[in-house]
């Protein structure tokens, strides 16, 4: 497998309008170097968004390059470098190079082509500002999106902010983790919707929840 956000298809309910605004930035509109930054809370769906998009065929066929690296709270340079030049099995000769030869090899692939780059979940922009003088600025409509938390979104990049689920769209994604095969038995619908509203349209809480009742008989109790 080529790189880490190859996932199975997963059920994924009311992003659609944002998830077109995104691809529209992303292929489209500015010719040069862009950024596009997904902000929200933790659970709230950034990187099933930004994996869904990662995914999409239009999208894999718009750039010559594609690469998705994870950062967390800890950012590792030399793993996100690796990542970013699909470096999975590492021969010794890989392993003995520096992050300055990493950052000179990236800048060579990347050179010429239309590249998207997701960084998923980045915490300190001083990890973005180190990477950055390896990505060459072509105006050929590249394009680098991030995900993160509210507080520490990129100042210079188009932000799209997600917002909690709706009531109908936290019903459907309930019901369709606890029944996964059939509609929700009447008698349970009014047990089923109080628990779905303590999760607040927050979709981790509701996958969390969900998760642990499809496992249970399904009885009111
Ligand atoms: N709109 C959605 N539809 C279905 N599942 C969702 C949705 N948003 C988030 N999830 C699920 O909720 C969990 C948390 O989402 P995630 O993308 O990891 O959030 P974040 O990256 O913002 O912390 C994951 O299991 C994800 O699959
Ligand atoms: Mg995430």
């Amino acid at each position: 497998m080529e790189n880490k956000a190859l996932v199975e298809v997963e059920i994924i309910v009311g992003f659609d309008s944002k998830a077109l605004a995104i691809k529209e930035q992303l292929a489209g509109g500015n010719k040069h170097l862009d950024f596009v930054s997904i902000v929200g809370m933790p659970g709230l769906g950034k990187t099933i968004l930004d994996k869904k998009l990662y995914n999409d065929p239009y999208i894999i066929h718009h750039f010559h390059i594609h690469a998705w690296t994870y950062v967390s709270q800890v950012p590792k340079k030399r793993e996100m470098l690796l990542d970013i030049l699909h470096f999975n099995v590492l021969t010794d000769e890989d392993k003995n190079m520096s992050n300055e030869m990493l950052g000179e090899m990236l800048y060579k692939k990347l050179k010429g082509k239309r590249y998207l780059i997701v960084i998923d979940d980045i915490w300190d922009i001083g990890v973005w500002v180190d990477l950055k003088m390896y990505l060459p600025n072509e105006k050929n409509g590249s394009r680098i999106m991030f995900t993160s938390r509210p507080m520490h979104a990129s100042p210079d990049s188009h932000t799209h902010c997600l917002r909690f689920l709706t009531e109908e769209e936290s019903w459907e994604l309930f019901q369709r983790k606890v029944f996964p095969d059939e509609s929700c038995p009447p008698k349970l619908i009014e047990t089923g919707k109080q628990i779905m509203n303590k999760c607040q349209g927050l979709p981790l809480a509701i996958i969390v929840i969900a998760g642990l009742l499809a496992k249970n008989k399904k009885t009111e109790e």
